[in-house]
C-alpha cells in the first residue's frame, strides 16, 4: 500500500518531468528582451522533499512509519518543525506554489542553493540514485515552470544530499555531474555545459553585461568529501584547486568588464566546513575581488545566520574544532565578542557570508528569503566608477600567508611557483565606493524572510486556511519603483 503510493507519486513526478524536458533549450538570456528590473531576488535552499514522509507517523522513525501514542511525537501535515524529519513533498509544492502566486512576477532572478533530496536517515529505506534524480527532476521542472518560463534566471547549486553516496563526489565528469548537467540543462548557459560536466560549477549573467551569479560546487571544498585532496597546494589537479583557478579567471574577467557578481553555493565557506587549504583560497579570492563581489549566499546549515571571512584567516591554522557541548550560538557569541571596535575596523579585511534558513523545518520553521537591491542608475556615479577603475584602487597588504616554511625560499622552487600558495600576495582590489560598500546600483539593501509560522500542522482542505500561517517578517513590498534598463 505504502509502496504503491510512493510508486504513484514517483510516477506522476516522472511523467510531469519527462515530457517538458524532451526538447532541451539552452539558456540564453540575450535572446530575451531587456527586462524591467524589480530590485528583488529570491534565495531558496535545502528543500529536502521526502516521498516517504507520512503525516501522523513517528518522528523517531524519520516520519516514515509507526503511529506514536503521544501527540507531540506525530509527524505534521505540512512538515514537523523542530524535528529531524525531512519535508513532505506537499510542503515543497505548497512553498513553490506560494512563491509562484506571490513573488514570481516580482523577482529578477533566483538563487537556489541545493539539497533537494531527503536525508539518508532511515536505514530501512536507503536512498537510491534513481529516487534522488527523480526528485531533483521534479523540483527542477517546477522551478523551470515558475521562473524560467517567465524569463527569470534560476541559478541552482549542488548540495551534499544531492549526490549519492551522501557527501561523496569524485572529480568530474562522472555520472552525477552528467545527470545534473541534464536535469539543470535549462538553467546552465550552453557554453558552460562542458565545464559543468567536469566540475558542476557555472556562472550566469542575470543582467547581461552588468550583473552575474556564480554557482560553486562546494562538494570539492567540503571536508566530508573524502575522495578529494582538499585544495592542497601541491595537488594542482585537485578538483577544488581547478575550481578556484576557474573562479579566479571568472572574477578577473567580470572585474575587467565592470560586472558585479554574487557568489553562491551550498556549503558555506567556513573553517568548520571546508578543508583548510580550500578555505584559505576562498577567503583570499573573496578579499582580493571585494570590489567586484556583491556578497556570498549559502545554505546547508538550516539556520539563519551570517559570519565573516577575515584577513587573519589567511594564515593557515591547525584544523578548526568545535569544542564539545558548544553549539552554534555559543561559537557565534565568542566570534563576535572578538571583533574589533567599529572605529578600528579596516573594512577591507572582511567579507560577509549570508547563510539562509531552509525550507525543510529541520530544525526550525520553513523559510525563504527575498533580497532587495538597488537598481537605480546614476550617470555621475558610473562615470566616477569608470575613472576609478582606470586609476586602479589596488591595496597592498602585509599578511603573512602560508605556513609552508620560509615562503621566499619555498617559492623560488619552480614547481612551487605555479601553485596558488605562492600567489597569496597578489594585491587586493578594494574600493570604498564599490556597490558592496556604498549604496548605488547593485548594492544589496536587505531581505525579507518569509516563513511558515508554527503550527504548520493545519488540517486537510480547505487549504486556504493554511495560507494564513505563511507570513512575512517585514513589509513585503519594499522599494516600489522598478527601473527599466
Ligand atoms: C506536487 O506537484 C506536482 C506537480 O507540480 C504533482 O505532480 C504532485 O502530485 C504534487 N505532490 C504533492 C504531494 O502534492
Ligand atoms: C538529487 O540527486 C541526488 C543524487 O545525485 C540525491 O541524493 C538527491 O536526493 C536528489 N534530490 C532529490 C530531490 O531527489
Ligand atoms: C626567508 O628566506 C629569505 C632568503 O633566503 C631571507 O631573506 C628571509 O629572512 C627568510 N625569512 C624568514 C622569516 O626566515
Ligand atoms: C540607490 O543608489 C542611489 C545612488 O546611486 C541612491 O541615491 C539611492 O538612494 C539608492 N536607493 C535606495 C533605495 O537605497
Amino acid at each position: 500500500m505504502h509502496a504503491l503510493k510512493v510508486l504513484l507519486l514517483a510516477l506522476s513526478l516522472y511523467i510531469d518531468s519527462v515530457y517538458p524536458s524532451s526538447i532541451q533549450v539552452p539558456l540564453d538570456l540575450r535572446k530575451n528582451k531587456p527586462r524591467t528590473l524589480h530590485g528583488r531576488f529570491l534565495h531558496i535552499t535545502d528543500i529536502h522533499p521526502d516521498p516517504y514522509y507520512t503525516p501522523g507517523t513517528s518522528q523517531s522513525k524519520a516520519c516514515h512509519r509507526k503511529r506514536p501514542k503521544k501527540k507531540s511525537d506525530k509527524a505534521g501535515y505540512y512538515g514537523t518543525p523542530y524535528s529531524k524529519c525531512d519535508a513532505p513533498f506537499r510542503l515543497t509544492n505548497y512553498t513553490l506554489d506560494f512563491i509562484e502566486e506571490n513573488w514570481a512576477s516580482e523577482v529578477d532572478f533566483v538563487i537556489w542553493t541545493g539539497d533537494n533530496a531527503r536525508h539518508d536517515n532511515d536505514r530501512k529505506i536507503p536512498r537510491t540514485p534513481s529516487e534522488i534524480y527523480t526528485l531533483n527532476r521534479s523540483v527542477a521542472e517546477k522551478m523551470k515552470k515558475i521562473f524560467l518560463n517567465r524569463g527569470i534566471p534560476v541559478i541552482p547549486s549542488l548540495g551534499n544530499n544531492d549526490v549519492w553516496l551522501h557527501n561523496i563526489l569524485t572529480p568530474g565528469p562522472n555520472s552525477i555531474t552528467n545527470e545534473y548537467a541534464s536535469i539543470w540543462s535549462h538553467f546552465i548557459p550552453f557554453h558552460y555545459l562542458q565545464v559543468f560536466q567536469r566540475g558542476a560549477y557555472f556562472t550566469v549573467e542575470v543582467v547581461p553585461d552588468e550583473l552575474a551569479v556564480i554557482s560553486l560546487n562546494t562538494m570539492y571544498f567540503y571536508d566530508s568529501n573524502k575522495v578529494v585532496s582538499g585544495c592542497l597546494y601541491a595537488a594542482r589537479d585537485d578538483p577544488g584547486n581547478l575550481q578556484f583557478d576557474w573562479l579566479e579567471v571568472q572574477l578577473r574577467m567580470y572585474r575587467e568588464r565592470g560586472i558585479h557578481v554574487w557568489l553562491s553555493g551550498h556549503v558555506p565557506p567556513s573553517p568548520g566546513n571546508y578543508f583548510s587549504e580550500c578555505y584559505i583560497r576562498y577567503a583570499e579570492l573573496a578579499l582580493r575581488f571585494q570590489d567586484t563581489i556583491l556578497g556570498h549566499l549559502y545554505g546547508h546549515m538550516n539556520a539563519d545566520h551570517f559570519f565573516f571571512l577575515e584577513a587573519i584567516d589567511l594564515v593557515p591554522k591547525t584544523k578548526f574544532k568545535f569544542t564539545n557541548g558548544v553549539g552554534l550560538y555559543e561559537s557565534l557569541l565568542k566570534d563576535f565578542s572578538s571583533l574589533p571596535k567599529s572605529s578600528n575596523v579596516v573594512m577591507d579585511e572582511y567579507a560577509v557570508v549570508n547563510v539562509a534558513p531552509s525550507v525543510v523545518p529541520n530544525p526550525y520553521l520553513p523559510s525563504f528569503r527575498i533580497f532587495t537591491y538597488n537598481t537605480s542608475r546614476n550617470a555621475q556615479h558610473e562615470l566616477q566608477g569608470a575613472l576609478k577603475k582606470e586609476k586602479g584602487s589596488k591595496r597592498k597588504h602585509g599578511h603573512d600567508r602560508g605556513d609552508k616554511g620560509n615562503k621566499t625560499t619555498h617559492c623560488q622552487i619552480e614547481a612551487h611557483q605555479k601553485t596558488w600558495i605562492c600567489h597569496l600576495n597578489d594585491p587586493w582590489h578594494s574600493d570604498p565606493d564599490s556597490p558592496s560598500r556604498s549604496n548605488q546600483r547593485w548594492t544589496p539593501l536587505g531581505f525579507s524572510q518569509v516563513h511558515f509560522s508554527s503550527p504548520i500542522n493545519c488540517k486537510r482542505p480547505p487549504l486556504i486556511n493554511c495560507a494564513a500561517v505563511l507570513s512575512s517578517k517585514h513589509q513585503r513590498r519594499q522599494q516600489k519603483s522598478p527601473t527599466a534598463f
